[in-house]
């Protein structure tokens, strides 16, 4: 995989956390979590982990000074949409009606490729200095803005997968495909994307209630001609959505058989929300190896439930963290954390901060099947990372000078910090955001 070539060999020195396995919900003591303080991790002129030690390295490493400082591997976010920016944090509305008064006419802009080029560059740029070096992207419908959007992340070294949205009823006609073209868009965006770099194609069918069943079938065509693609969509978020799918679709089991059926059920498939699943639906998702991004602040945004992550953990789902905005309130995975563990507080799981550092971290990339490259601070990953500030502000400067072990400072940091707490953001051994001076 190319990536681009630093100057020099690199080496940052700070306090190092990461996982080596899954550390589980509620335990606050696991072998999985990797303390490594007062260490240096060094990075080869390709971009990559070269290796973490407690000493120091030679001279012929661009050295950088971040002691007391915590680094971990850059969050990745699962679910976000790049066009609802412009819709973020707008009022009054569950789902149905958000996307008719707010949603739908804003990614009708994205039409313009000017103007999906600048939302991508401001999405992309937003996202690294909130500390997402990684995302499974939404763009919009038009072709464009799959193009404007890979081309940014490509600039940019960042690891995205993405695709058109698929939506050929139920939505504005500015935004409707239909089956042959959308499927002529998909195959030269494949061939043109998937796998160029850090990059790879997701089919996108926006949710079962925008595509036809013809347009789920050439989706789930896609799927089966193409091994590695993604797949990603909504599913089981709203009560009145669950309604109406089963209203559309009166011959499946349930929502997320809708999709089954049209076999966009797959161990790359990231399905967002999930939160009005049930046992069988929950065991065809792990018999798939199938993931569900949890979506804490969009979901308490748009009223939409309390996703069950104790009951995907026992069926044996894996669970990732997701922005989610628009629908979501904040890009800041530290937010949409500590909004994760107040949901989950809420049905009596209290949540450890190794569980939500986990699931943004290690636990997204092995869902996506991307261990290899992200997640944990492992040589011959690319050095895609984090250097945080422990506290900004009195409140949280004085909770973290009286924590007094490790759990506690990290679930300090989790609960109280965002992106003011990022100090630097390095893609690809490259750094990309470095904050101004508060
Ligand atoms: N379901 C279908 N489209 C969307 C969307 O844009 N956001 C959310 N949260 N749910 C959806
Ligand atoms: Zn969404």
């Amino acid at each position: 995989m190319p990536a681009p070539a630093t100057a020099r060999k690199t080496a940052i020195h700070a306090d190092l956390l990461d996982f080596t396995g899954d550390p589980g919900l509620d335990a606050l003591h696991s072998p999985a979590v990797r303390w490594r303080p007062d260490h240096w991790l060094l990075i080869d002129e390709q971009g990559r982990i070269l290796a973490v030690q407690p000493q120091a390295p030679g001279d012929d490493f661009e050295q950088h000074e971040h002691r007391g400082r915590l680094l971990m591997p850059g969050f990745i976010d699962t679910h976000v949409h790049c066009p609802q920016i412009d819709v973020i944090g707008s009022w009054g509305t569950q789902l149905l009606d958000w996307l008719e008064t707010y949603t739908f006419p804003a990614e009708a802009a994205h039409a313009d490729p000017v103007v999906a080029a600048a939302a991508s560059a401001l999405f992309l740029d937003a996202l690294l200095a909130h500390g997402s070096t990684a995302a499974v992207v939404f763009p919009t419908v038009h072709r464009g803005s799959v193009e404007a959007l890979f081309t940014a992340a490509q600039a940019r070294g960042m690891r995205v997968i993405s695709g058109k949205v698929l939506m050929d009823r139920h939505a504005p006609a500015a935004l409707r495909d239909d089956v042959a073209g959308a499927e002529r868009d998909c195959r030269a965006l494949i061939a043109r994307w998937h796998g160029q770099g850090r990059l790879a194609y997701a089919v996108t069918p926006r949710f079962a209630a925008t595509s036809s069943p013809e347009q789920l079938a050439m989706a789930g065509r896609l799927l089966a001609e193409h091994p590695g693609l993604y797949l990603q969509t909504h599913v089981a978020e709203n009560p009145a959505e669950v309604a109406w799918v089963a209203q559309l679709f009166p011959e499946a089991r349930s929502y997320l058989d809708v999709y089954a059926r049209h076999g966009l059920l797959t161990e790359r498939a990231v399905f967002a929300h999930g939160i009005w699943l049930d046992d069988t639906d929950r065991s065809h998702l792990h018999d798939a190896g199938a993931q569900i991004a949890f979506c804490p602040s969009s979901n308490l945004f748009l009223g939409s439930g309390l996703f069950g992550w104790r009951a995907a953990r026992e069926a044996g789902v894996a669970v990732s963290l997701a922005s989610d905005v628009g629908g979501g309130t904040s890009l800041s995975m530290l937010r949409t954390m500590a909004e994760g563990y107040k949901v989950q507080a809420l049905a009596g799981t209290r949540l450890t901060a190794w569980a939500l550092l986990h699931a943004a971290t290690r636990g997204a990339a092995q869902a996506l099947r991307l261990g290899h490259e992200i997640g944990t601070l492992e040589a011959g990953l690319m050095a895609d990372l984090c250097l945080w500030d422990w506290a900004v502000g009195p409140v949280a400067t004085r909770r973290h000078a009286l924590a007094r072990e490790l759990h506690e400072q990290v679930f300090a940091w989790v609960t109280l910090g965002d992106e003011r707490n990022l100090l630097e953001c390095w893609v690809g051994g490259q750094r990309r955001h470095a904050r101004h001076s508060p």
